[in-house]
């Protein structure tokens, strides 16, 4: 997560673990530290991701969410979700001063409830504004563009890992300039006004500018986003992130430089997010691309793609998605989580040896089962554990967490958290008797997990 324009002191915290099931056969952690190169076998995206500490997720329609079909997929393969429209300002604000929230809030329930990071969007933006707002203009519009940013971000305060503040504000072509729009014209500091109202209203949620066609390194709004951001870094404008939806449909293609779009964003103390992705026809060497792209910069967070099958896509006839009508893989699919699977990447340094012996402990074997640590692989900013239970066939181990410490990711369980968040109850789920976890270390490199119970039935 980005932090260099917080506050000191100011804690960062992955609120939900991303809860990765079905990730049979996880390996990263079974007695071994992962060495460069080598290949994993997770076998869900999700999963395989966090393996990465990184995420995979998918716009959600949240009227889908009763086609089981639909949600199986989703339940299965993801660990971040966005809403496609549900958040827009159109269905929350539909009457000025008159929030709906019951659609958002519906989604959010359904992520918290499986574990998924919910990606916000979208605060600010020229478009899918309800009709009050886009008759509006000059200090009666900035005032309601800022009303709306404060009373949302506090609406689902705790809840929203990143926040797209603003979407879509520079002008296509080679301008380099604004768009024109409603919101542009109450003045160019609309959207560094945007970001402080975000902020305030919640100060643990990242903060993200949101843009297509910003993919290409060479095209002008490319540029314009980018020196956007040096400022916006240069004189304290609180934003994290930067979000390239990289819709490569509409008659938008993949650029070889796309890499280098990603790390030069980087370079500029944010992180980067796929956060729109589709591609004409799918093919399986631009989506490979892609994911290897991402987990070639440290800091490049996930990838979202937009939807979950062809059917469910804004642009269905170009089928851009990882799964066809029926739900089924294409080979997109398959290309996206062998590169997931055949990617290394820690964020930041080189992959180091396991903590010391002695440090993560084994508990007493009182509830009828044993469970026994394996530290995993350790990066700069994280590290993974895995738990092997025996003497139980279906178990339930506590794990306490020392704070700043926070789990972020978890695979092979069900965990659910106490108040803090610090202490998980890992239940088995039939993936087995292993299962793994990824704790950022949030400034405290040396401490590691605690057992506190192993406990059969
Ligand atoms: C699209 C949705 O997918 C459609 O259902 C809706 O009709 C229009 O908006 N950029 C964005 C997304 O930031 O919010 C857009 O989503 C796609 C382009």
């Amino acid at each position: 997560m980005a932090n260099s324009s917080r506050a000191p002191g100011r804690s960062r915290r992955l609120r939900a673990a991303l809860v990765v099931s079905a990730a049979v056969g996880l390996l990263a952690t079974a007695g071994a530290v992962v060495l460069p190169g080598s290949a994993s076998a997770a076998s869900t995206l999700g999963a395989s991701a966090a393996e990465r500490g990184r995420y995979f997720g998918t716009a959600v329609a949240v009227s889908r969410l009763n086609d089981s079909a639909y949600t199986t997929i989703l339940n299965r393969e993801f660990n971040q979700v966005t809403a496609e429209n549900e958040m827009k300002i159109d269905a929350l604000q539909p009457n000025q001063g008159q929030f709906n929230y019951g659609n958002a809030d519906r989604l959010v329930q359904h992520a918290r409830s499986q574990g998924m990071l919910v990606r916000g969007h979208t605060l600010a933006w020229h478009s899918q504004q309800p009709g009050w707002m886009q008759n509006m203009s000059g200090t009666t519009l900035r005032n309601a563009m800022l009303n709306h940013v404060t009373q949302v971000a506090t609406h689902f305060r705790g809840q929203i890992e990143w926040w797209d503040v603003v979407n879509e504000a520079f002008a296509d072509g080679s301008s380099g300039a604004r768009r024109d729009s409603n919101l542009q014209r109450t003045g160019n500091d609309w959207i560094e006004a945007a970001f402080r109202a975000a902020r305030q209203a919640d100060p643990n949620a990242d903060l993200c500018y949101n843009d297509y066609n910003i993919d290409n390194w060479n095209d002008a709004k490319t540029q314009a986003v980018y020196r956007m951001v040096q400022d916006f870094k240069s004189r304290g404008v609180p934003i994290d992130c930067v979000g390239l939806q990289s819709h490569f449909t509409g008659g938008s293609n993949y650029p070889s430089n796309y890499r280098t779009t990603l790390s030069s964003f980087a370079a500029l103390g944010v992180d980067v997010h796929i956060t729109e992705l589709d591609i004409r026809n799918a093919p399986t060497d631009a989506y490979r691309n892609v994911v290897n792209d991402c987990l070639a910069v440290a800091r490049c967070k996930g990838i979202t793609v937009w939807g979950i099958r062809d059917s469910d896509s804004w642009r269905s006839s170009e089928n851009p998605l990882l799964f066809n009508g029926s739900g089924q893989k294409k080979p997109a699919y398959d290309a996206v989580l062998a590169a997931l699977n055949n990617g290394t990447t820690p964020p930041t340094g080189n992959p180091t040896t396991p903590p010391p012996t002695g440090n993560p402990t084994t508990p007493p074997p009182s509830g009828g089962c044993t469970a026994t640590v394996t530290p995993g692989q350790v990066w700069g900013d994280r590290y993974n554990t895995s738990v092997t239970v025996s003497g139980a066939s279906t178990w339930s181990v506590v794990v306490a967490i020392t704070a700043p410490q926070k789990i972020s990711a978890t695979w092979s369980g069900s965990p659910t958290w106490d108040s803090s968040g610090n202490v998980m109850t890992m239940r088995s789920n039939g993936s087995g008797n292993t299962f793994g976890f990824t704790t950022m270390m949030n400034g405290n490199s040396s401490a590691r997990p605690q057992i506190r119970s192993c406990t059969a039935g």
